[in-house]
């Protein structure tokens, strides 16, 4: 068992957990749902704001939905959601995924939306993950593919970001390009039937670039990305006052375009 903790490199800074707070699991869990049914225990990883989380637990109902997290903060925010939905199917609980005392096959189905991409042993998560879900049972991963992210119009400041943040998470020892490597993390782990599929996020369409483009001026400024750059000596913070600065004329202009690359992994235990 790895004896640290994974560094989130996002952090859970106000502008970085309001974007991923618009998150459905109609959208962000479409390649899943047809795995779930009522009655079902299900394990959310890495949780987050809950709105996903919750979503699977509509899903389930009255099966039990567990949520996980690193971060008691955004725990807090998860569960303030499930009582506004009056959803009691669903417990959220702090809990890093190498260190579960959850017994083996005690779950139907396990899930983890963007987290992959955060960890420093992402075939030891999904081994854990395998571990805790029932025989036939399915893990589902979905990861975004950071060198494959284009944006319209180009800007210089926007190819420096997407460059940092591959030196950045590089520093925390994550994978930043993590949806090309789903197949292969699941197959180490031992998955030998692995259902891949891709789907994408387009701005606009997905959310509008002005709120892309907006929320990540403010991430490189005050989110623990930015922290990260100037601590380790990656970025200044100047640097950073330009790659924000950049993000917002992106945003302002009115053809401004951006697109992400999701790749699914659905692994059958
Ligand atoms: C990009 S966020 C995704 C949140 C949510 N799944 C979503 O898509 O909205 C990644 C989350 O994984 C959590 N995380 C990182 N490492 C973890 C670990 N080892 N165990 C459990 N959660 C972890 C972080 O605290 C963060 O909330």
């Amino acid at each position: 068992m790895p004896d640290r903790l994974d560094t989130y490199t996002h952090g859970h800074h106000q502008s970085v957990v309001t974007q991923h707070a618009k998150r459905t699991a109609g959208e962000a869990a479409r390649f899943l749902l047809p795995h779930l049914a009522p009655g079902m225990r299900v394990l959310d990883v890495g949780c987050g704001p809950g709105s996903i989380t919750v979503g699977l637990a509509e899903a389930v109902a009255p099966g039990e939905v567990v949520g996980i997290d690193l971060s008691e903060d955004v725990l807090d925010q998860a569960r303030a959601l499930a009582a506004e939905k009056g959803l009691t199917n669903l417990r959220f609980e702090k809990g890093d995924i190498f260190q579960l005392d959850q017994p083996d096959a005690s779950f139907d189905a396990a899930y983890a939306h963007q987290v992959l991409q955060h960890l420093h042993d992402p075939v030891g998560a999904l081994r854990e993950m395998r571990r805790l879900v029932r025989r036939g049972g399915c893990v589902g991963v979905r990861d975004s593919d950071y060198s494959a992210f284009r944006w319209d119009p180009p800007d210089e400041r926007l190819d420096a970001w997407v460059a940092l943040y591959h030196q950045v998470t590089r520093h925390n020892k994550a994978e930043a390009d993590a949806g090309r490597f789903l197949y292969g993390w699941m197959r180490q782990a031992g998955f030998e039937d692995v259902r891949m599929s891709g789907s994408v996020w387009t701005f606009p369409g997905y959310d509008t670039p002005e709120a892309w483009g907006n929320s990540w001026a403010e991430r490189a400024l005050n989110s623990q990305f930015g922290a990260t750059a100037v601590e380790s000596g990656l970025a200044t913070r100047e640097r950073l006052e330009w790659i924000a600065e950049g993000f917002r004329e992106w945003a302002a202009n009115p053809d401004a375009f951006f697109l992400i690359v999701h790749v699914e992994a659905l692994g059958i235990a």
